[in-house]
């Protein structure tokens, strides 16, 4: 095995949600040929498969990571493939087997081959126990299996840095609202179909009750949260690498719903909560990122008049 980590960046899963902006972001902070996008499925017409470096590759199949990694000369991965909450609940083996799985290949390759990792944890971490405002440090108890499956990926990130030396970091997102991709099969993705249907036909059924309220973020704080963590001096990263806690916006979704209401002419919203409330129901409020600003310097920079002018203007063009 290769003991020389390379210069480029592997990113898995790049066909989803983060991947979509995390892929352009690091093209133009590395170089359009340094970052290699790659996913299980294959997109029609989607930028990064029509241009730029991209391979099909699942996660499950670590001879075929190596040999990415060892012909394109890999020296990061941003290990994005994964399976969200509402998809995972509905097929918890599948969610177990990519999640827990594809967390194995990514870090086993990385031990061999010397490489560094960025492997993001969520606010599903948290249980029905955690405080309404999640600290970093509370007990982890996620009824969800999606949430089961981030803890082990939290507890495995901490212990191939201890164990290996592998430069492993996470953050534990809050739901991302993005215009570039669609939302990836999760509990929070009414905050982005929510934009679609208002634009598009006027009025949105919400699949959680209005007085739900949950962590979010904008997408570019969090892809910016990303890159500040990852060129985060290693001396400055503390217990916490496996999944920080990073805050961004903390909404109802009638909230949501009320800011959009005032810049739509005409939008209505009915709420109709079904299976995924419960998921919701499990997860926080909000929480303390305490820790993230003290060790790297994190600060979001988005509120929800800022999000929400902004998403609408993008789809809106
Ligand atoms: P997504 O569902 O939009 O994209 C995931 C991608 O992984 C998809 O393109 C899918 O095709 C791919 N994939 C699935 N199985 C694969 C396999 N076996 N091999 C390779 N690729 C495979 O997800 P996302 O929103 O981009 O999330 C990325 C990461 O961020 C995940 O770890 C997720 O848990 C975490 N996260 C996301 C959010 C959010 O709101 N989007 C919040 C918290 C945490
Ligand atoms: N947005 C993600 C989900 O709802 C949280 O990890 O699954």
């Amino acid at each position: 095995m290769s003991g020389t980590p390379g210069d480029s960046i592997l990113v898995t899963g790049a066909l989803g949600q983060i991947g979509r902006d995390l892929v352009e972001a690091l093209r133009d902070k590395h170089g359009q040929d340094s970052v290699i996008a790659s996913d299980v499925r294959e997109v029609e017409n989607h930028p990064f498969v029509e241009e730029g470096r991209f391979v099909r590759l699942s996660v499950l199949d670590g001879d075929a990571m190596d040999s990415v990694i060892e012909d394109e000369d890999v020296g990061t991965i941003y290990h994005l493939a994964a399976i969200l909450s509402a998809t995972g609940e509905q097929n918890p083996d599948l969610c177990e087997r990519v999640n827990v799985g594809g967390t194995i290949t990514v870090l086993e390759a990385a031990r061999r081959h010397d490489l560094r990792v960025y492997s993001p944890s969520s606010i599903a971490v948290f249980g029905p126990d955690a405080p309404a405002t999640a600290p970093q440090i509370t007990p982890l108890n996620p009824t969800t299996t999606y949430g089961k499956t981030k803890v082990t990926g939290e507890v495995m990130v901490m212990n191939y840095w201890k164990q290996y030396g592998v430069d492993t970091r996470g953050i534990r997102y809050p739901g991302l609202v993005s215009w570039k991709s669609p939302a990836g099969g999760g509990t929070t993705d009414y905050a982005v179909e929510i934009f679609h249907a208002a634009l598009n036909k006027g009025h949105y059924d919400c699949f959680v009750g209005p007085e739900t309220r949950l962590p979010m973020m904008y997408m570019d704080d969090a892809i910016r949260a990303t890159l500040e963590l990852m060129d985060a001096p290693t001396e400055s990263i503390g217990d916490a690498r496996g999944g920080y806690n990073v805050s961004g916006i903390s909404f109802t979704a009638k909230e949501l719903a009320d800011a959009i209401s005032e810049r739509v002419d005409g939008f209505t919203c009915e709420f109709k909560p079904d299976h995924r409330q419960e998921y919701a129901d499990s997860w926080p409020d909000a929480v303390d990122d305490s820790v993230a600003k003290d060790d790297w310097g994190w600060k979001a920079e988005y509120d929800l008049t800022r999000m929400v002018d902004e998403m609408l203007d993008r789809l809106s063009n």
